[in-house]
């Protein structure tokens, strides 16, 4: 086994349909309300969520939204590359990893609503990174890109969009 399908076995990955495998490894048994979540959310959330989440070299974490802030934490492997496009239409590009001093953040924070897509900076490498959410992750909050779609909202990105979209 080589050490990225060591990792998928051992912490149990499984594909995630953005990219990359993932793990929920935390779900809070509190719960919130629809009447006390903002008029985006439809019915109750858990109040927090937690995964692992892991990309290869060879895929990319694809252009995707949701309705909450996602907290990145960097745990191991190589430095990831972060784009987020804001709903104005501002491109941002982030280092997530441990070079501090080369301005690189071990966490990293996407705002709510913000489209964003990630890909892992060395060659034939892995990251290993955590991905926290409040309220709680639902796939009815998260919407992966369609590529023509957001070519067309943001056309002034089109060429990041192309390559970090699947069709
Ligand atoms: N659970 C399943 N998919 C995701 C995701 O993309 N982000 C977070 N934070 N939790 C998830």
């Amino acid at each position: 086994m080589t050490k990225i399908e060591q990792i998928i076995t051992n912490l149990n990955l499984k594909p995630h349909p953005e990219g990359g495998y993932f793990k929920e490894t935390y779900r809070s048994e509190g719960e919130i309300n629809e009447n006390s979540l903002d008029s985006n959310y439809i019915g109750k959330r858990n109040y927090s969520t937690c995964i692992y989440f892991l990309l290869t070299s060879n895929m990319f974490s694809s252009f995707h939204k949701i309705k909450q802030d996602e907290i990145w934490h960097f745990y191991e492997g190589s430095p990831i590359r972060l784009y987020t496009i804001s709903e104005r239409g501002k491109l941002s590009e982030f280092i997530i990893g441990r070079d501090i001093a080369n301005g690189q953040s071990p966490q990293l924070i996407v705002p709510a609503k913000h489209w964003f897509a990630a890909r892992v900076i060395n060659e034939n490498d892995y990251s290993l990174v955590g991905c926290t959410v409040s309220p709680g992750f639902d796939f009815n909050d998260f919407e992966l890109a369609k590529r023509k779609k957001l070519i067309s909202k943001f056309p002034q990105h089109k060429q990041i969009i192309k390559e970090l979209t699947i069709e």
